[in-house]
């Protein structure tokens, strides 16, 4: 099989200007809820693009935890690379592949770090392994094993064996408040369908792309 082989018709349907919400949070909720209804691994997984001082793009995936009119949320070390980039230029791009549902959503916006009440509140609900995972883990950094990461976390876990783990102060979430936000629709024959919402003085503007 040669990978110049490999492709496939999109035979979803296409999206047609009639059947866009209005607005585009509301029409990211009810593709979201499709992606998740029809049991596709990791719906709410997205990649996060940021660029350092060079210029250089850099993504990774991370999980969408909270969208609403205010934005996308997500959690991370605010130590790590990403949140370093972030730091330096907040411009960012978010990326949403659901290939089963033969759709993607591309959103532009720019970050903005999650309040300490925000943080501690997402934080909590966090399972005990995972609270600790945070803490032990130096995202980003580099380690010369990974006995060291283990070790690490098995100190943690006796020393908080009872009671509350505080967050880290070196953790948090970012927003990412929405400046466009694309739709994408796979159609028959390559014609796809794009529309994208542009956000100009608080008021959405929606465009049709050619694909
Ligand atoms: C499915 C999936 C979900 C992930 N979710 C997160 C997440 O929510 N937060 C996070 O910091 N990293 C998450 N990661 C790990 C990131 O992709 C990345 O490796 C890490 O954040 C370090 O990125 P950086 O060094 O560019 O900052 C996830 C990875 C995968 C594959």
């Amino acid at each position: 099989m040669e990978l110049e082989d490999i492709r496939r018709e999109y035979t979803k349907g296409g999206l047609r200007r009639k059947d866009l919400l209005a607005d585009p949070i509301a029409q990211f909720d009810f593709w979201l809820k499709q992606a998740i209804d029809a049991g596709l691994t990791d719906p709410t997984a997205m990649t996060v693009a940021t660029v350092d001082e060079s210029g250089q793009p850099f993504q990774r995936i991370v999980l969408l935890k909270d969208v609403d009119q205010n934005g996308f949320i997500f959690y991370t070390n605010l130590g790590s690379r990403k949140a370093q980039q972030i730091e330096a230029n907040s411009k960012v791009s978010l990326h949403f592949p659901w290939h089963p549902l033969e759709r993607q959503v591309h959103i532009t916006g720019v970050a903005e770090k999650l309040s300490a009440v925000e943080n501690m509140k997402y934080f909590s609900s966090r399972p005990k392994a995972s609270q600790l995972a945070a803490i032990a883990s130096k995202q980003s950094s580099r380690i010369s094993a990974r006995g060291v990461l283990e070790g690490k976390f098995l100190e943690l876990k006796k020393k908080f064996e009872q009671g509350e783990i505080p967050v880290p102060s070196f953790w948090g979430g970012f927003r990412i408040k929405p400046q466009s936000i694309e739709f994408w629709q796979g159609g028959e024959h390559r014609l796809h369908d794009r529309f994208l919402f542009s956000k100009d003085a608080e008021e959405w503007h929606i465009d049709r792309l050619a694909p």
